[in-house]
């Protein structure tokens, strides 16, 4: 038997990292520091915290579980998954320009485009799915590359191996949104990029009951502009939403076990349904990328999407939903069903959404941990309808 003590696994990281027993009363939950400030034992001495815009301890405890999770030397979580994505982006100046995925969450581009370009930084979109795209679109002015991958809605894949190749050549940050995936089913770090960022709102929190975005970091820079952001602008992340996430990440792997099996098991019923038109899912075996998805990620997850053929049948299907919420949003352990022409990807208007693919006709649906067979007949009763 080898000496060797292997390092511990993801679950276990989940559960114990910055999750040790409080020191003082052994509590095994993490304390909420419910706090604005601390006292000073005298001018300039104090035990680490001095005002919780700065710090908090519940929240160092988050970020240290994150960091962990994700392969990354350090996480800052922020208010949103759009205020980390701000945060990140606040590190670059006029003139800076960012080669971005063409189908991004719908607010990504919304605040790149309506706010940022204000502020002199320029952004071009590129179907990243071929790495040769992202090469052609970066010049002498870019800084970063930033992608989700699968996208939302269409589940395209951006093979982060060759991209990060690229921009480590380039001297380019590759920035990957993981959300969809977490860091359960995909690692971005260990595939070469040099940021995550995520919407914690989603899977990493897991129960829909609160909001929040964390970066994760690997170079000791980024982790100091993102602190000194957090003190600067300040859309942290409140002590009682980061207990929320430390509790919710205990029982990532479990719930991604189950949110893998069940959405495989709907893409396969939704793929064999007359009413259904396309299906689109890393996992089926004639989604375009299986192969790199199958490489590249160790589940094929919950998102799926699919086609009804008009604005009408999707209307109608989802008029008739049951056990599926219709509503925006994913990752939570309810079975979630959206719309993403009038949700997620409205602010793209028309011409925007056309020119990626994203139909009236299109359903997204982030299958839930509920029992899979209660699933596949409320979904079999409402298609019915169309
Ligand atoms: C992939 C992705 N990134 C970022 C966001 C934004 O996160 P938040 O809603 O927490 O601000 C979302 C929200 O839906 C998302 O789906």
């Amino acid at each position: 038997m080898s000496n060797k003590r292997r390092s511990a696994g993801f679950a276990t990281r989940a559960i114990h990292v910055g999750q040790e027993p409080d020191s003082e009363t052994g509590a095994v939950a993490p304390p909420i520091f419910a706090t604005s400030t601390y006292v000073q034992q005298e001018i300039g001495e104090h035990k680490g915290y001095e005002y919780a815009r700065v710090s908090n301890p519940t929240r160092d405890r988050l970020e240290k579980n994150l960091a962990a999770l994700e392969g990354g030397t350090a996480a800052k979580v922020f208010s949103s998954g759009m205020a980390a994505i701000n945060a990140i982006i606040t590190t670059l100046k006029a003139g800076d320009h960012v080669v971005c995925g063409n189908n991004l969450y719908g607010g990504t581009p919304r605040l790149f485009n309506q706010v940022w370009a204000d502020f002199g930084l320029e952004f071009s979109y590129v179907d990243t799915s071929d790495a040769r795209n992202v090469e052609r679109a970066l010049n002498q002015h870019t800084r970063m590359v930033f992608v989700e991958t699968p996208t939302n809605p269409l589940m395209v894949l951006t093979d982060l191996r060759e991209v990060s190749a690229i921009c480590k050549r380039r001297k380019v940050d590759l920035v990957v949104d993981n959300t969809f995936m977490s860091p359960y089913f995909q690692q971005p770090i260990a595939l070469g990029a040099d940021m995550v960022v995520h919407s914690t709102t989603k899977f990493l929190n897991g129960h829909s009951d609160g909001l929040g975005g964390v970066a994760v970091c690997t170079r000791p820079e980024q982790a100091e502009k993102l602190a000194f952001l957090q003190k600067a602008a300040g859309a942290i992340l409140s002590p009682f939403e980061c207990w929320l996430i430390l509790r919710g990440v205990k029982t990532l792997a479990v719930r991604m076990k189950t949110h893998d099996a069940s959405g495989r098991n709907v893409a396969q019923f939704l793929s064999g349904h007359k009413k259904v038109k396309k299906v689109f899912y890393p996992g089926l075996a004639d989604h375009p990328q299986y192969e790199l998805a199958k490489q590249q990620m160790t589940g094929f997850g919950a998102l799926i999407s699919f086609e009804t053929g008009s604005l009408s049948n999707a209307n109608k299907m989802l008029r008739k939903v049951r056990v599926c919420s219709l509503g925006e949003s994913l990752g939570g352990v309810e079975t979630l069903i959206s719309h993403p022409a009038t949700m997620t990807h409205a602010a793209l208007g028309e011409k925007g959404r056309k020119a990626i693919g994203i139909t009236d006709g299109l359903v997204r649906i982030s299958v839930g941990i509920e029992d899979v067979e209660d699933i596949l007949d409320d979904l079999d009763q409402a298609l019915a309808a169309i």
